[in-house]
């Protein structure tokens, strides 16, 4: 069956990801769209090789389990050849600038996926490399996250306008930050229930808040804000490369654990539980909400995967060997 969306001619080749600022609300749906039916091939056993011939840079300052093997299992299993980079392994920005590197990577590979610090090194290689360059986070964004984060979502709700998202914790942090931005640009009302010094940026907020379609962005340190929430979502406490400030955090954000009470609080019975993983448990979520009924983030993690491969086949010009 077409969806509207399936109708609008939408071509992502050779776009890069990384912020979803410059991506339509209708570019996003198309990526959903294909996302879920890349999920439903891969249900049926469809082996295909899309990606063959072809090639992906893997270059990661930071440590990763999901965003790592999503890239490499989704590229490789389709014939391509990923190539894992680390800081051990290049250089970036060391003995060589991004710019050249940029260029290098370029001439030899199809994409290029970055994990990393600055958001400016990701966009640098975008500019450099003039090949699709892929966010795979950055201190500011994880735009590849909320991709899988609002297909599951959806899994368990239709269609996500009007829905109502709930991030706890820190609301300055990337993962809160790629919600803020797909939750605008889709309709999604999204609320950050944060203590007032962790909350966003007054000016992110704004950009934000300009770029809403339809949906309310609150930011509240009120726990009771989740009422009537389709979905509570919570990320670690501190986030990678802020280790020295654990103990801070902890003392913080103490109060904003999601725990049974914290879920029994949006008042539904329906409501799940999302987390990007990892997870400490026992922090920023206890062991029987992660674990439990009403947690989604086992399936959340896999659609990493399936958003991910939707994203390359799109940016590579592949699209339409998905129906
Ligand atoms: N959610 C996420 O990005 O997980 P990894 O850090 O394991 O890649
Ligand atoms: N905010 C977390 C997300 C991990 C996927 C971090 O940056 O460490």
């Amino acid at each position: 069956m077409r969806t509207w969306y399936s109708i609008v001619m939408v071509s992502l080749k050779g776009r890069s990801l990384l912020t979803l600022f410059d991506y339509s609300e209708e570019e996003i749906r198309f990526l959903l769209e294909l996302a879920k039916k890349v999920k439903a091939e891969k249900k049926a056993g469809l082996a295909r090789q899309r990606f063959a011939g072809k090639t992906l840079a893997m270059i990661f300052e930071k440590r990763s389990t999901r965003t790592r093997c999503a890239f490499e299992t989704a590229f490789g299993e389709e014939g391509g050849h990923p190539v894992f980079l680390s800081t051990q392994d290049i250089q970036l920005g060391a003995k060589e600038s991004i710019e050249d590197t940029a260029r290098i990577l370029g001439r030899m590979f199809d994409a290029i996926q970055f994990r990393g610090f600055k958001q400016a090194v990701v966009e640098k290689l975008a500019e450099y490399s003039k090949v699709p360059v892929y966010n795979g986070l950055t201190d500011d964004f994880h735009p590849t996250q909320a991709l899988a984060d609002i297909m599951t979502l959806e899994e368990n709700f239709g269609p996500s306008r009007g829905k109502k998202l709930c991030f706890t914790g820190d609301g300055r942090n990337n993962v809160a930050r790629s919600l803020m931005v797909i939750c605008a640009k889709l309709g999604v009302n999204f609320t950050v229930i944060t203590p007032p010094s962790l909350g966003p940026d007054p000016q992110f907020l704004e950009r934000c808040r300009a770029a809403a379609a339809g949906g309310e962005i609150t930011i509240t340190p009120d726990t009771a804000a989740v009422r009537g929430a389709d979905a509570v979502y919570t990320d670690v406490w501190a986030s990678m490369g802020e280790e020295d400030k654990k103990e801070e955090r902890a003392r913080l954000l103490g109060p904003y654990q999601v725990n049974q009470a914290l879920m029994d609080g949006t008042g539904r019975k329906d409501s799940i539980f999302l987390h990007c993983l990892p997870a400490v448990k026992g922090e920023e979520v206890t062991a029987a909400v992660i674990d439990g009924p009403q947690s989604r983030a086992w399936d959340e993690g896999e659609n990493r995967k399936h958003t991910i491969k939707a994203l390359m086949l799109a940016t590579l010009g592949l699209s339409d060997t998905v129906s």
